[in-house]
């Protein structure tokens, strides 16, 4: 890693050898998610992770734009190739919005899962997720406010961070290894251990027992959001009764 940048190369290497030798840093890149398919492509290994200061063209959920100060914030693709069949990929998604929420745990915050996959902090988002595949890889992208205090105006959701929630900043260091290691964790339950995985994303849903209103294959569905199936669709109680949903476009408190 270039030391002048503030990503502590030694510090992430005596944390945790293993993942510091998976790592490969970029000063600056369009976005870790794409440059984590192309290298994927090209053979990049299971569990390597593509970490950057600067993406000149970071991107959110449904071709939203993503911007991670840098400095400040954690913006890395890891990169995944699965043993279990392509159909439970999309349980990924969840594995790592739960990871990601329990490795803030370790850092004083008490962090919840908003359906598929942000991370929120008493009403505010302080991570975005996106996963995307690529023949036989699964790219985890995870955008995450660390020290950041002041955010834009007009972002698409109230924006915080592990500094403004605890009053402290942190070494990106230790959150990435918290991190790496809850995702690896996670993303071996999508198989015979996806029960535990539901249980705990659960119990941490933002909107679980509330009344959602969310947009799917361009219908607007409102209802009361019950969790998650036993197969990790959203399941929505509304007057016509249960139904169960795969995607939706957006998903916010009615
Ligand atoms: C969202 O909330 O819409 C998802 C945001 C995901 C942002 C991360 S930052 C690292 C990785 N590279 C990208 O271009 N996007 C993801």
């Amino acid at each position: 890693m270039n030391p002048d940048l503030e990503w502590d190369g030694a510090k992430l290497e005596a944390l945790a050898p293993s993942w510091a030798q998976r790592v490969i840093f970029l000063e600056e890149c369009r976005s870790t998610n794409d440059e984590a398919r192309e290298m994927a492509a090209n053979g990049l290994a299971h569990e390597s992770l593509i970490l950057t200061e600067k993406q000149t063209a970071g991107r959110g959920r449904r071709g939203q734009a993503w911007s991670c100060p840098p400095g400040e914030s954690i913006a890395c693709s890891l990169v995944l190739k699965p043993s279990e069949k392509m159909a439970l990929w999309s349980r990924f998604s969840l594995a790592a919005g739960l990871a990601v929420a329990e490795a803030l745990d370790r850092f004083g915050l008490s962090a919840e899962v908003k359906w598929p996959n942000d991370v929120w902090v008493k009403g505010r988002k302080i991570c975005g997720i996106l996963v995307e595949s690529a023949q036989d890889s699964v790219i985890v992208g995870i955008g995450l406010n660390v020290n950041t205090v002041t955010f834009p105006e007009g972002l698409a959701h109230p924006a915080t961070s592990i500094a403004l929630e605890t009053g402290q900043e942190v070494a990106r260091e230790e959150v990435l290894v918290a991190i790496l290691d809850e995702v690896r964790f996670r993303a071996g339950q999508i198989g015979s251990g996806f029960p535990d995985l539901l249980e705990s994303w659960n119990t941490r849903c933002v909107l679980r027992g509330k009344a959602v209103r969310l947009e799917t294959n361009g219908e607007t569905k409102t209802g009361v959001m019950e969790g998650l199936s036993p197969q990790g669709e959203l399941v929505l109680l509304t007057d016509k009764g249960r139904e169960k949903i795969l995607h939706a476009d957006f998903i916010r408190l009615a």
